[in-house]
């Protein structure tokens, strides 16, 4: 897809992953629509130009007035990039219900809601392209990550039905799996943390710009899967091959053992 004049929604846009795809979609020449909870990280990250709806995604009014104000002012929706997402490093035998809860509707929820307000513009137009964040941990299951793993599986899942149940109305699904991207996301988690030996690994994390630069590369390539950095697709076919093996390495992972 040619990315010119395109309109293009983007959630989660305030900061991280969300912010440098803004910018990097902005710097192919497309019109921006951004949402999130935070005003004036918003504004600053859209500028003058951009359509700018804040609020909480999980509430479905502010899903609403994110795609009415953008068909307001810009008649169509290009591209969705559903991409607000949150983290919950709780291990799934004691995570309170509510969390569970909090992060499905972010997580999974949101992404359908918004989904299903963009798709009958996109049918009519016969065009378009709706673009879902998941994760390597929806690749393969994290045991540190295994609630946050089962929402970015079930985004992925979600992603290929829709695909083939949308395709002959020209619209066209991608899903994007970030390994460990430095931004606040490890911060901005519901609750818990990581463990120690996965802070040691942020030294393979790549930067959100380069996530962008993947999506946007992605969208304009009319990629089905986007892993990023590419190393990524190693693990799953470890994963798939001996799993068992993989398994042990993730359980030394998260029981702070050495390799
Ligand atoms: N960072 C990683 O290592 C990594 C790896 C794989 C996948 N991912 C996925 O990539 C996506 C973006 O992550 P990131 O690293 O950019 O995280 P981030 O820096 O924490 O940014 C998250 C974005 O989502 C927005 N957001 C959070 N809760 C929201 C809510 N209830 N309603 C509306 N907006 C909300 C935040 O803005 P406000 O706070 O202003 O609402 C922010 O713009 C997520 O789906 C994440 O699961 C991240």
């Amino acid at each position: 897809m040619q990315l010119r004049d395109k309109v293009v929604l983007i959630t989660g846009a305030s900061e991280g992953i969300g912010a440098c795809c803004a910018d990097a979609f902005r710097g192919r020449g497309a019109r921006l629509s951004l949402t999130a909870r935070s005003l004036h990280k918003l504004e600053r990250v859209g500028g003058a130009e951009a359509v700018i709806t804040a609020g909480d995604l999980k509430d479905p009014e502010v899903r609403r007035r994110a795609v009415e104000s953008t068909l307001e002012r810009w008649g169509r929706i290009d591209v969705l990039i559903n991409n607000a997402g949150v983290g919950l490093y709780v291990p799934a035998w004691r995570a309170p219900e509510q969390d569970v809860r909090g992060m499905l509707e972010l997580n999974l929820f949101a992404a359908l809601g918004m989904t299903q307000l963009v798709v009958p513009a996109m049918k009519q137009q016969r065009a378009g392209v709706i673009v879902n964040v998941s994760s390597i941990a929806g690749l393969v299951t994290l045991p540190w990550f295994t609630l946050y793993s089962a929402s970015k599986f079930a985004l992925r899942s979600m992603t290929d039905g829709m695909r083939m149940e949308l395709r002959r109305d020209g619209i066209r699904f991608t899903t994007v799996c970030p390994g460990y991207v430095s931004t606040g996301f490890q911060q901005n988690v519901l609750a818990g943390r990581p463990p120690d030996k996965l802070w040691r690994m942020r030294r393979f994390a790549i930067t959100p710009e380069q996530c962008a630069h993947a999506v946007v590369r992605g969208v304009e390539r009319g990629k089905r899967t986007v892993v990023t950095p590419r190393m990524g697709w190693l693990l799953l076919a470890g994963r798939t091959l001996f799993p068992g093996l993989i398994d042990r390495a993730m359980e030394r992972i998260y029981h702070g053992l050495d390799m």
